[in-house]
């Protein structure tokens, strides 16, 4: 009898163990985490898209923030994009497509400090790293946007615009002034 209780809890565990093989078999497939993308996927990258994908035109797909928040790339777009990384205009003739891809995929030492945990939150996809790539290829070698003439351009214009928006005001105040005291002077001259 004790012999024939050991045999049922073995086989209750047997099926068990089976159950549980059963249903990790069929747990929804995990999405096949990011790595660098390959050298074929690349040669395949989309300069377009790459643009699209820098400038915030279209999203991440893990919804990282678009890189012209803090760089800017040749003379795209009105102000260009921010200062707070460097100008990625020639980037492709500074780095070697590797070191590149370091940043992009997030992974080895050469990481940068600033956009590490960011984009380790929401990382890349390999098309998308591909695609990052070929824009920035393309972009060598472009007129960088000189922003400093920009700024300068549009501090005179307001500048000027303020000066003449003043002047507009106080003319007729002036002018009431000037009045009042010509003719106070000719009334102590006469
Ligand atoms: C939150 C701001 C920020 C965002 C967003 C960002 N970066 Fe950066 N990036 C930096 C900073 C800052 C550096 C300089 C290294 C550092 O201090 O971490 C840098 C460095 C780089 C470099 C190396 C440049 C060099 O000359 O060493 C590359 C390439 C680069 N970023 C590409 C990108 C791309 C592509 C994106 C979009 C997917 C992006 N970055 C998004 C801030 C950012």
């Amino acid at each position: 009898m004790k012999n024939n209780k050991s045999k049922f809890k073995h086989t209750a565990n047997l099926l068990i163990a089976l159950a549980a093989l059963f249903l990790y078999g069929c747990a929804p497939e995990k999405p096949a985490p990011i790595g660098p993308a390959s050298s074929q996927e690349i040669a395949a990258g989309n300069a377009e898209n790459g643009r699209k994908l820098f400038m915030g035109y279209i999203h991440f797909q893990n919804e990282g923030p678009p890189c012209m928040g803090c760089h800017s790339v040749g003379d795209n777009g009105l102000l260009g994009g921010g200062a707070l990384g460097p100008d990625l205009t020639n980037v492709s003739a500074q780095m070697s497509q590797s070191e590149l891809l370091i940043i992009l995929a997030n992974y080895g030492f050469t990481n940068s400090p600033v956009m590490e945990p960011i984009y380790n939150q929401h990382p890349l996809t390999e098309s998308e790293q591909a695609d990052l790539i070929a824009f920035l290829n393309a972009s060598t070698g472009e007129p960088a946007e000189d922003k400093e003439l920009i700024v300068i351009g549009i501090s005179i214009l307001a500048t000027a615009f303020t000066a003449m928006a003043i002047g507009f005001i106080y003319r007729k105040r002036l002018r009431n002034v000037r009045a009042a005291m010509v003719s106070k002077a000719e009334k102590e001259l006469l």
